[in-house]
């Protein structure tokens, strides 16, 4: 064998990670607590459930509610994200259970505000778990989703929510012009303070599987899909039109879902708009680490912060995981 010349390297990248003082010295993403949203699902039931795909997470009731808020407090974690799980007997076409004052969510924003004010509240509006077709809207008579109707049954649901003291709305329907219809209604009552969070591109995914368990809408979904509302998990351009509109329209924040596989669009929305920017990692890619870690396959205490970290990395303001109260007391024990 003939080698060239011996040429030293005169960088050597390695230098700088060689002691941990100097990895920490040019560490450029940290994470901490106030990058997490917590979603959690209050059920009407007392005590709490397990969701068997997602092993580790529980319906809440609102008593249990309150000490997962307080929990989150304590570790510092900025916001809880509501999600009904309504009784199947209030199940109807229009879903107009979601617009209930006595409504569970309604319940549980009142409880969480009137004993923990300086926590965030955030609620999701859609009508998937109140309508027994488990559609996000409305459908006709040949089951596609109305738009301009659903978006009257989305304001209802965001100013009832808004009335019970919610500080974020999160339309995850996907309704063309619901941001600015939202939007309006708010300022026209008064909600001048109440921010929006939109799902501005969300994709017709797979990887919401787990989630459609826990609020019980996946057996009243059936084959059906949401194709024709939910974007195509093949455009990237789409997305950035997507969050175009929905800033145009008042959103404050936008969100993309899922998350990990989708960081490509992350990372475009932060590159393209600068506005605060969040990613959803879903029940799907929870339930797959998950699994793995149960199998041990994965180790729990490299995997987690680390899925979370690259949402960051690529852009990401904030991750709404189901891992949040976990993952911020990991921070903890790390510093
Ligand atoms: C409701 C909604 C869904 C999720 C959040 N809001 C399900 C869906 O659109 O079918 C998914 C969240 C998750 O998978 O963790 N529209």
């Amino acid at each position: 064998m003939n080698f060239p010349p011996r040429k030293l390297p005169a960088t050597r990248m390695r230098r700088m990670r060689h002691d941990d003082f100097s990895r920490r010295m040019m560490r450029e993403t940290i994470l901490t607590a106030d990058d997490f949203i917590l979603p959690v699902f209050v059920h009407e039931q007392k005590g709490r459930a397990p969701v068997p795909c997602m092993p580790g997470v529980e319906r809440l009731s609102i008593d249990e509610l309150l000490k997962v808020a307080e929990e989150a407090l304590t570790l510092g974690v900025p916001v809880l994200d509501l999600f009904g799980v309504p009784d199947p007997a209030v199940k109807t076409a229009d879903g107009r259970a979601a617009w209930d004052e006595h409504g569970i969510i309604q319940r549980a924003i009142r409880a969480l505000k009137s004993h923990f004010p300086e926590l965030g509240v955030m609620a999701d509006q859609a009508l998937d778990p109140y309508t027994t077709h488990g559609q996000d809207g409305i459908p006709d008579t040949n089951g596609y989703i109305l738009n301009d109707q659903t978006i009257e049954a989305i304001i209802k649901q965001s100013l009832s929510h808004a009335a019970a003291g919610v500080d974020i709305l999160s339309p995850s329907d996907m309704m063309d012009g619901r941001i600015g219809a939202v939007r309006q209604a708010l300022e026209e009552h008064g909600f001048i303070h109440t921010r929006i969070m939109s799902y501005a591109a969300k994709y017709a995914s797979a990887f919401y599987g787990p989630f459609r368990s826990a609020v019980g809408s996946a057996a009243n979904l059936g084959k059906g899909n949401k194709a024709t509302y939910q974007m195509d998990p093949a455009n990237s351009n789409e997305a950035l039109q997507e969050v175009a509109l929905d800033i145009a329209e008042g959103a404050d924040m936008v969100m993309i879902k899922p998350g990990l596989p989708y960081l490509d669009v992350l990372y475009r929305v932060k590159a393209e708009f600068g506005i605060p920017t969040y990613a959803y990692q879903v029940s799907g890619e929870y339930a797959m680490l998950q699994a793995a870690i149960e199998k041990g396959w994965l180790d729990p205490d490299k995997v987690i912060l680390e899925s979370l970290l690259a949402f960051k990395r690529a852009g990401a303001d904030g991750i709404l995981t189901y891992y949040a109260l976990d993952a911020a007391r990991r921070l903890r024990q790390q510093y």
